[in-house]
């Protein structure tokens, strides 16, 4: 009989209000032998993001010794990516997934995505590298969540929804089913999209548009 593998050591980067939801879901998934927080700020932190997570600095963190994983806890997309890249020799990417989503077992999942509490993703979803399914967001069958996406608290996607990279889909906000959010673009918070948002953009309202037409 082999012996089960050792279960990693995490490290939160980002000891923000993101940090605590992302420690939070790891200590609950007990994926992890032991979950520590890191940010540059660490010493103006004195303590702990959560009880029992410490906060260190990035140099005692990243002389923790192995096995370890590292998730980047940081809500900005551009950023979460660019720190992600830095941090690459640290250990690999960790996908947290909290016990209480809902991920069917034909989702794809890469490396680096946080999936918190209540959370849906349908069947034959896809979810690229680092992205985020927030507080009881919906991805329904079929979506394809580019990489560094954030699908915010609430977030409705309909069936075979397009999320482009570094996409926002904003709190409460709702997609309906076969739609795409273009790359860097941002759907703001409530928002009912009813046709493809383009690349680079703010839209919001209901029905969704440009910001600038949204608040004339
Ligand atoms: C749409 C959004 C990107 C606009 O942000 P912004 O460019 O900073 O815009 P401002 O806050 O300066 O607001 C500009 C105008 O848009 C309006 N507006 C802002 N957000 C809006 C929204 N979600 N729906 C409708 N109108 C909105 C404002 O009332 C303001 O109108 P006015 O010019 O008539 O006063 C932002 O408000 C938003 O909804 N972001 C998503 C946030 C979110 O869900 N984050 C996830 C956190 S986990």
């Amino acid at each position: 009989m082999s012996a089960s593998p050792k279960k990693p050591l995490l490290i939160v980067f980002g000891a923000g209000g993101h940090g605590r939801v992302a420690a939070d879901a790891a200590m609950a998934s007990g994926a992890f032998s032991r979950v520590v927080a890191s940010d540059r700020n660490a010493a103006t932190w004195g303590g702990e993001l959560l009880p029992g997570v410490p906060v260190l600095s990035p140099q005692v963190a990243a002389a923790l010794p192995g096995p370890r994983a590292v998730h980047v806890a940081i809500g900005d997309n551009p950023m979460r990516r660019d720190e992600a890249a830095r941090l690459a020799s640290v250990g690999p990417l960790a996908t947290i997934v909290h016990p209480s989503a809902s991920v069917a077992a034909s989702a794809r999942i890469q490396p680096g995505c946080l999936i918190t509490a209540q959370c849906v993703v349908g069947p034959m979803a896809e979810l690229g590298i680092g992205v985020i399914v927030n507080h009881g967001a919906v991805v329904d069958h079929d979506c394809r969540i580019g990489a560094w996406a954030h699908v915010a608290p609430g977030a409705r996607l309909g069936g075979a929804v397009q999320v482009d990279e570094a996409a926002l889909v904003g709190a409460g906000s709702t997609v309906l089913r076969n739609l795409r959010v273009g790359a860097g673009s941002t759907l703001g918070a409530g928002a009912v999209l009813l046709q493809d948002l383009p690349d680079g953009e703010a839209w919001a309202g209901v029905p969704a548009r440009p910001l600038e037409r949204a608040c004339a």
